[in-house]
């Protein structure tokens, strides 16, 4: 077991927040009695996208890529991710409404945003926050397939190790996340929490029926 992970499992047997993991300066939040359990530190995320951003600059040395990313959940990684990225890069986004008041996701969105940036024959980089089903990410991916890139290829910051019934090939992750909902680093509840600097599982107690998440 590496020592992440032995710090992970400590982490949630104690079922505590503690300085260590949670950021100092957020031990005083209002936020902080929601949280139930820290599932990543803050210093673990920061070095997880410093080791992607080295990576994704020696793949895509002399590719000149578009990094696309979905609004509003990818915000917080995409603006850490790109400044660890040493190459030249173009940076676009695309916002879309699920259908649906659910938390389940359908498959089905509709953009809202359009990309700005012609992908046409540029190398495309498709950066996500989470993967939970794929559904909607696989609806992304094929219209923007159709706009005939070079290249196109994933890198999610978390992904749940869920069973898909297709396909998906994620060329980039940073954590594989338990099939749980979580919050924090750019990832909401009822559009709240995506300040956080770190990711962790509410209490119960705060997911009520009446505030189901529906955003993405
Ligand atoms: P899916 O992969 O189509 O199921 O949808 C993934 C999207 O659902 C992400 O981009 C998030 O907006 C949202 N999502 C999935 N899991 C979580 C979670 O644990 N917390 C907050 N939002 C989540
Ligand atoms: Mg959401």
């Amino acid at each position: 077991m590496t020592n992440r992970a032995s710090t992970l499992r400590l982490k949630s047997s104690a079922g505590l927040l503690s300085e260590d993991s949670l950021s100092a300066r957020f031990l005083d939040s209002p936020m902080a009695e929601d949280i139930a359990e820290v599932l990543i530190t803050e210093q673990e995320i920061q070095a997880r996208i410093a080791e992607l951003g080295a990576q994704i600059s020696a793949d895509y040395r002399d590719k000149d890529p578009v990094l696309v990313g979905v609004l509003r959940g990818v915000f917080m990684f995409m603006a850490d991710l790109v400044r660890q990225i040493t190459i030249p890069i173009s940076v676009d986004f695309i916002g879309i409404t699920r259908y649906g008041p659910s938390t389940r996701t359908h498959g089905v969105v509709r953009f809202v945003k359009d990309l700005e940036i012609s992908i046409e024959n540029r190398h495309v980089l498709f950066v996500e926050d989470v993967i939970d089903t794929g559904l909607s990410l696989r609806y992304i991916l094929h219209s923007l397939e159709t706009r005939q890139p070079a290249s196109l290829r994933i890198c999610t910051l978390f992904n749940k190790p869920r069973i898909r019934l297709f396909n998906l090939d994620v060329a980039y992750t940073g954590f594989v996340l338990p099939d749980k909902f979580v919050v924090g680093y750019g990832l909401d509840y009822d559009e709240r929490y995506r300040n956080l600097p770190f990711v962790g599982v509410l209490h119960d107690s705060v997911i009520t029926q009446q505030r189901l998440p529906t955003h993405p």
